[in-house]
């Protein structure tokens, strides 16, 4: 099929280079004439494994433009992937979806047309999008009448593992109003959704992956599947978090409580780490959208709402654990080691090591900082943060007061703990995501502080 995507960010270029791979010839369009000029000489803007293997695999069947014209005429579907930034009051910052609708009905083809919401947006918002492009469709004064509807196809992948996501997804969900949308959406994802197409060598098909589900339904229920699913991880990582500072209290261990909670199949292991808790451009905006959208229906959302805030307590945390130990802080030198938002990604949106670096500079510490992938980003990003980046964990380490540890790539845990502990003035570590063998590092000297306990 004829694709075209809107917006070449973490989900637009993944998705445009999945269904490339897949067969379909897709278009990528972007408002950022930079980011598509690097796309074409092959560059890749940001920081995802293998996905620049797959862009080179699927070359053939991809282009980039900035010209909505050489996109959108000839597309049957059209994905909208722009950014919904968080905007005041919680509800997202709409402009960019906007502006994408309009020029998609300024170009809108002679036939059927699929436009598919694909960014995160309010519900809502495929009505929303559907009078947007209408207005500019009419205006265009072909005279012809332009059949096109609108569809939600929400994304759920995790940036660090977005083509793993895209090609093997737990499902698919489609929201529509017109029956013949959900056909089209079908055509397209079928290899996806029966898994017959044959797997990049370097991402081999998980074995216990079957037919992957497709819940077709209506609109709002696609929209509000991907608030609803966002919330509920939010609050599982909040309330194993709220669970860690009552184990602090009576002295129980969080990890074997998590442990002990998270095999309950009912219930289940993942996103219930205790530590520094969420970041990313996705959960505090989407929880702050849902209970927005709640309250223009007059509903509140105690529960969302509490994730926040016990989410939000998790980096004062950090302070306050270091101000015990080091009982001053003014003066005092403290190593972050991480500073994406996750492990394998670049991406600093709602990075806990950003605020937490800021939170201590106004506190009067100095704060140095090592990640592997995402310095020159913070550069970029943070130019009046004064953090000292440094070329390694060593050099992090060297003559500090603590280290703490607040993204956990896993080369941190296989650091040589035992030469770091004599280089720092105290050998402190506060392993923000309990990911450091806690019995090794007593070993090699230093003191373990976890955030509960
Ligand atoms: N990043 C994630 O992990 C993730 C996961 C699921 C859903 N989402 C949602 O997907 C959407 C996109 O997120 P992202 O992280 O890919 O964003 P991003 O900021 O990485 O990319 C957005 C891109 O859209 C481009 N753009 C903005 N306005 C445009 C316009 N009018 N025309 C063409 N291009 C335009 C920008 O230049 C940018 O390249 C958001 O709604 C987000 O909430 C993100």
């Amino acid at each position: 099929m004829n694709v075209a995507i809107i917006g070449t960010g973490y989900v637009g270029l993944t998705t445009g280079a999945c269904l490339a791979f897949l067969g379909h010839k897709v278009t990528c369009v972007d408002a950022d004439a930079n980011k598509i000029e690097a796309l074409r000489r092959g560059e890749v803007p940001f920081y995802e494994p293998h996905l620049e293997d797959l862009l080179a695999d699927a070359s053939r069947n991809l282009s980039f433009t900035t010209d909505y014209s050489q996109a959108i005429p000839d597309a049957q579907v059209i994905f909208i992937a722009v950014g919904t930034p968080p905007g005041v009051g919680g509800a997202p910052d709409l402009r960019y979806l906007q502006a994408a609708a309009h020029s998609v009905g300024e170009q809108l083809g002679p036939h059927f047309t699929v436009i598919v919401n694909k960014s995160t947006v309010p519900i809502g918002s495929g009505n929303w999008v559907e009078s947007l492009v209408r207005e500019r469709v009419q205006l265009n004064g072909s005279g012809q009448p332009k059949c096109f509807a609108v569809a939600s196809n929400p994304e759920f992948l995790r940036e660090g593992s977005a083509i793993h996501d895209s090609l093997y997804p737990d499902r698919v969900v489609i929201g529509g109003d017109q029956p013949k949308t959900a056909e089209v959406l079908y055509t397209l994802y079928r290899p996806l959704l029966d898994q017959t197409f044959t797997p990049p060598t370097y991402l081999p098909r998980p074995d216990r992956i079957g037919a992957v589900p497709l819940i077709s339904t209506d609109l709002a229920s696609a929209e509000l599947i991907k608030y609803a699913a966002n919330a509920f991880l939010s609050l599982k990582i909040s309330y194993i978090n709220e669970i860690g500072q009552l184990a602090e209290r009576v002295g129980a261990d969080i990890l074997q409580v998590a442990r002990g909670i998270g095999l309950d199949a009912r219930i289940g292991t993942r996103f219930l780490q205790a530590g520094v808790g969420w970041g990313g451009s996705c959960f505090g905006k989407d929880t702050a959208a849902l209970i927005a959208t709640a309250s223009e229906y007059k509903l509140e959302m105690p529960i969302v709402s509490a994730a926040r805030e016990v989410n939000h307590r998790q980096r004062e945390r950090v302070i306050d654990k270091l101000q015990q130990e080091l009982k001053i802080l003014k003066g005092r030198t403290v190593g972050v080691l991480g500073l994406a938002f996750k492990p394998r990604t670049d991406d600093l949106r709602e990075a806990p090591a950003i605020e937490i670096a800021r939170r201590l500079i106004e506190r009067g510490v100095r704060v140095r900082a090592h990640d592997p992938v995402a310095m020159e980003r913070f550069k970029r990003e943070q130019p009046d943060l004064n953090v000292a980046l440094c070329a390694t964990p060593e050099e992090t380490a060297s003559d500090a007061d603590a280290l703490v540890l607040v993204t956990e790539w896993p080369q941190y845990r296989e650091l040589d703990w035992e030469a770091l502990a004599p280089t720092m003035r105290s050998p402190l570590v506060l392993d923000g995501r309990y990911v450091l063998d806690r019995g090794r590092l007593g070993r090699a000297g230093f003191r373990y502080v976890g955030l509960a306990g």
